[in-house]
């Protein structure tokens, strides 16, 4: 059974909207803690358009289980993230115009610079994991950088319209997840997953973290949060 990681992002979004105080991220993941969360990830974009920089000094102290920082490769985030010192950062690519994150990271045409961050984070003792599409070539790469995971992009799969579409993506995840356990990658998933769609990954091999965002926030400004994790805690159980 995978461990559920549980983005606070959003929870940031609403109170960026008024430039105020609350909703707080902090007390968000303190609840999805209780509620049976086994990571918590926030994403520090290079814009700060949600999570700010006070979030993540304060994340750091409260967590209780693991926390997963999201980021780009860049240098600024890289110092942060390097000062700071989270249990794991998940490197992804982040465009200023894009709603999310799009795509999965291009391991194969960065992978020098990648190689070069992977060391770094090690000899600090972070773990890293790579944000990719299911694609072999990207799983090749990320082995020979050294990555400790790779957090497989579930968002085609989700946003499939067709079953035939939707069974053909869940086959690559598959596939891609036995090649990455060959070359002795831990494996993590995510993106577009909800309370309805989650089921059907739970069979992709050797998964050991989902990380879901928006799902979560959504239902919790209905039921509430600890309702909405403990759902989602219930359907991957
Ligand atoms: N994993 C990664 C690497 C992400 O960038 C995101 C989006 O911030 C998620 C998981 C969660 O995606 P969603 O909000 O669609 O559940």
């Amino acid at each position: 059974m995978p461990i559920l990681g549980v983005n606070v992002d959003h929870i940031a979004t609403l109170r960026e909207a008024r430039k105020t105080f609350e909703p707080d991220p902090v007390e968000a993941a303190f609840i999805a803690e209780k509620a049976g969360a086994g990571c918590i990830t926030v994403h520090l974009r290079e814009d700060r358009r949600h999570i700010q920089d006070r979030d993540l000094r304060i994340l750091k102290e409260t967590v209780q289980t693991k926390l997963n920082l999201e980021m780009a490769s860049s240098e600024e985030i890289v110092e942060i993230a390097l000062s700071l010192r989270p249990h794991q950062v998940t490197i992804v690519p982040e465009k200023r115009e894009e709603l999310t994150t799009e795509g999965g990271l291009n391991v194969v045409k960065n992978y020098t610079n990648l190689l070069g961050l992977v060391k770094k984070f090690k000899e600090s003792n972070i773990l890293v994991s790579f944000f990719i599409d299911p694609q072999n070539e990207q799983v090749q790469a990320s082995a020979d950088c050294g990555a400790n995971f790779v957090e497989f992009h579930t968002g085609e799969y989700a946003n499939a319209k067709e079953e035939l579409l939707k069974r053909q993506e869940l086959i690559r995840l598959h596939e891609t997840a036995e090649l990455a356990i060959q070359k002795k990658l831990r494996v993590n998933a995510g993106h577009g997953l909800t309370h309805y769609n989650v089921k059907s990954v739970l069979s992709i091999p050797g998964l050991e973290e989902l990380h879901i965002g928006h799902s979560i926030i959504s239902r919790a400004v209905i039921v509430g949060l600890e309702r909405s994790v403990r759902e989602m805690v219930s359907f991957i159980s």
